[in-house]
């Protein structure tokens, strides 16, 4: 049993992440500052409100949790946002790292758990995308991402700080029990749009481009279930806190899916048609992002199994239709 700050963990992933430890005898202490997490979403242990921007919150925050370990989800991840914002997403997730990681240094806190992105890849230059893939994020989300892998490799070095980095592909599902799920105001994310449309809480889906250079002229991407996300992260912090190395891995599952693929599959799970249409490419996107996820398979015994399409969809349906969180 260890004692685990997670910052974010009011966020949609977050909020698995302390599902996932407590599920494996851990204690969770959340720390968020809600600014797009929910207070409902806090249901594994202890919280502690702050910003990681507040260094000093952050400080005490750590003197009260008293952590062997930090799993650090909170961070902005909107790429268009991030286009339109940059200093918001450098000052946040660069600056609110920093932070954390000097905390960490005084605290004499050593493991870290890190959300990072294949949006640190860019248009990638392999296909699947192995983790010595050339980084060279296309967008300051991914470039703020990048930063801190960064960062967390000189504080290595300085101070002996380990750490994982995680780089996620597209996550998506929900707890299968229904306590936590996704939940973003606004939403952007493709899976929640299907199926708000299909709720009839939203327009029709516009799906951003057909003329991509793929089989049906739609982006594919690799899907992965958040509860198989956040069993990384559980075996990820068990490898720091048995002393092993800093790893940098994928998660993705190595299958891709298009836009029109996720869409029928979501037809199917839900049995009815999903109002659509078809509109522009959206800036920014890549063609194709498919992961190369074997890496964590044989260093962590990582074993995706709930990443199938019609799981995670009929997940994030079974959430939507009676968990969801109110502010
Ligand atoms: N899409 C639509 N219509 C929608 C929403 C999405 O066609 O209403 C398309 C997007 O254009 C994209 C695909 O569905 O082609 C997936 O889009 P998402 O927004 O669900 O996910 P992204 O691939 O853009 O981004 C995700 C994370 C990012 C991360 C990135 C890394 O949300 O934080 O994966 O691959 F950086």
């Amino acid at each position: 049993m260890a004692r685990i700050l997670v910052t974010g963990g009011a966020g949609y992933i977050g909020a698995h992440g302390c599902k996932a430890l407590r599920a494996a005898g851990h204690e969770p202490i959340v720390f968020d500052n809600f600014r797009t997490g929910w207070r409902d979403a806090v249901k594994f242990g202890e919280m502690i409100e702050g910003d990681l921007l507040d260094l000093d919150a952050l400080k005490a925050a750590f003197a009260q949790a008293k952590p062997e370990a930090v799993m650090h989800f909170a961070a902005l991840s909107n790429v268009g946002e991030s286009m339109a914002d940059p200093e918001l997403y450098w000052r946040n997730n660069v600056g609110g790292s920093l932070n954390l990681l000097t905390a960490m240094r005084d605290a004499g806190v050593g493991s870290i758990v890190f959300s990072s992105t294949a949006a640190t890849y860019g248009e990638p230059d392999e296909d699947p995308i192995t983790e010595t893939a050339r980084q060279a994020p296309i967008n300051p989300y991914g470039a703020s991402k990048l930063a801190v892998e960064k960062m967390l490799d000189d504080f290595e070095k300085a101070h002996g700080i380990r750490s994982i980095a995680f780089r996620y592909f597209n996550v998506a599902g929900a707890d299968p029990e229904r306590q936590v799920g996704e939940h973003h105001v606004p939403e952007t994310h493709l899976v929640p749009n299907v199926l708000d449309s299909v709720a009839g809480a939203r327009d029709a889906l516009t799906i951003n481009g057909t003329d991509y250079p793929t089989p049906d002229g739609t982006c594919i991407r690799d899907y992965v279930h958040v509860m198989d996300l956040v069993d990384a992260h559980v075996l990820g912090t068990e490898w720091l806190l048995a002393g092993k190395e800093s790893l940098r891995l994928n998660l993705g599952t190595g299958s891709g899916f298009s836009v029109r693929e996720v869409v029928d599959a979501a037809s199917e799970v839900v049995g009815e048609t999903v109002p659509m249409n078809y509109g522009p490419r959206r800036p920014g996107d890549p063609a194709r992002l498919v992961c190369d996820g074997t890496r964590a398979r044989e260093v962590l015994g990582w074993s995706p199994e709930r990443s199938v399409m019609a799981q995670m969809i009929g997940d994030a349906w079974a959430w939507r239709q009676t968990g969801r969180y109110s502010r």
